[in-house]
């Protein structure tokens, strides 16, 4: 019942944030293309920065951006907030759910820190609050006119950061904590610094006030930092998807060069319509995946058994492993405590299911070594050398 409920939880949640995160982002992707296409030359009335046409979903629209503000403001105005704050609302919720609720198999590696669930969550919500201090810290600082000195500064920072969780938490709970400070510090960006700005624009307006110029540019700075990070955060999103990233020996190296990637992607997109050079960074982008995908290429496995290097492993020598350390969980009525149906729908309790499952079994129990989850079943070196040499065979 409790595993029903968690997975129920889970989905529901998981749906939300993705829910409330398109609609996020999408606007944010929406606005900065406004802004790259406005057509600023040519007849327009009075006080207009630019205009644009557009089609959709068979109506024509007639959009105009005004230089500062419209003369009058107009009765209804609509702001962008909620999404963003039901994106961390929604988002944090589904950390609980996924990693504190389940510190011991999803954020505790004992093999890299052997923490208690409740320090493993207090250390990663201290994460997410002092990622913000620090980063609203610099950007308030001298630093923070300095947008180019401020942008490297941060990166690494991130760095540091990815590093630092990758020594504490299972390559996973690093990922999401990263994912989650980004996230966090895009929010608090919004909550703290460019709604309050809208705010204190649209009073000034009404008192007849020209509005303070010092909190539109900090409004801009931070507006830009989230349309950076936009790419990077989508990527750990997704990237419990893929043991390849995060469970590698070098999880928080993949992870900033993705996120670089990610930058440089989203560069070429702000900058493509202005005059001027712009294909080199689809290139350099197009490199670094390139680099990245060979970096991350397996080592190849010594072959033993199959071609006559060592005693051949049956599957009967295998099965017992599988049972003990991966069937607890992974079968049709899973025994470990909290899991009501196997994890992912995978199988592994029988023959078939786990010759069936050969290579995924390879990726995360020999290659990578994110199963079984913090190593809960006790899994030995011994036990996963027995399954490298069983995967190596030619014949399974
Ligand atoms: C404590 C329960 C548990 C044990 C024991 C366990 N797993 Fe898992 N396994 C999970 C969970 C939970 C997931 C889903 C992780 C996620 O949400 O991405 C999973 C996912 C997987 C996946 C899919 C990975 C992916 O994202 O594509 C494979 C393959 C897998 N396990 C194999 C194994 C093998 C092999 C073993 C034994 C060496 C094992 N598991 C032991 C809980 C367990």
């Amino acid at each position: 019942m409790e595993g029903h409920l968690h997975e129920w939880a889970n989905l529901l949640i998981r749906w939300l944030h993705i829910t409330v995160g398109v609609a996020w982002i999408g606007a944010s992707f929406y606005f900065n293309w406004l802004e790259n296409q406005l057509e600023r030359d040519g007849d327009k009335p009075e006080g207009v920065e630019g205009t644009l046409w557009a089609i959709h979903g068979g109506g024509f629209y007639h959009l105009r951006k005004f230089q500062v503000a419209p003369a009058r403001l107009p009765e209804r105005l609509h702001w962008f907030k909620w999404e963003a704050y039901y994106t961390w609302i929604s988002g944090f919720l589904l950390l609980a759910v996924v990693y504190y609720l389940n510190a011991r198999t999803n954020l505790i590696d004992p093999s890299v820190a052997d923490l208690s669930p409740l320090t493993a969550s207090l250390i990663g919500l201290a994460t997410l609050a002092l990622s913000w201090l620090v980063y609203d810290g610099l950007c308030r600082s001298p630093l923070g006119r300095k947008p180019v000195a401020l942008a490297a500064v941060l990166f690494a920072l991130l760095v540091l950061l990815a590093w630092g969780l990758s020594q504490l938490f299972s390559g996973r709970g690093a990922y999401i904590h990263v994912g989650a400070a980004i996230g966090t510090c895009m929010v608090a960006n919004v909550f703290f610094v460019i709604i309050p700005g809208q705010r204190a624009m649209v009073a000034a307006m009404q008192a007849g006030r020209a509005p303070d110029g010092a909190r539109g540019r900090a409004g801009a700075l931070r507006s830009r930092h989230n349309n950076y990070l936009t790419l990077p955060v989508l990527f750990i999103m997704i990237s419990n998807h893929f043991p390849g990233t995060y469970g590698s020996h070098w999880s928080w190296l993949i992870l900033v060069a993705l996120a670089a990637v990610g930058i440089v992607i989203r560069h070429y997109f702000n900058v493509r319509h202005l005059p001027g050079r712009h294909w080199p960074l689809p290139v350099l982008a197009l490199a670094g995946l390139v680099t990245i995908v060979a970096a991350t290429a397996p080592v190849a496995l010594q072959k033993n058994g199959g071609d006559g290097a060592g005693p051949t492993v049956p599957l009967a020598q295998v099965r017992p492993v599988i049972e003990q350390r991966c069937a607890v969980c992974h079968a049709a009525r899973p025994s470990f405590g909290g899991f009501a149906t196997p994890p992912k729908g995978i199988r592994l309790d029988d023959d078939d299911a786990i010759r069936q499952h050969r290579q995924q079994i390879g990726q995360v129990a020999v290659r990578t070594h994110i199963m079984p989850p913090g190593n809960i079943t006790g899994i030995t070196e011994q036990e996963r050398a027995l399954l490298e040499r069983w995967l190596n065979q030619t014949a399974p």
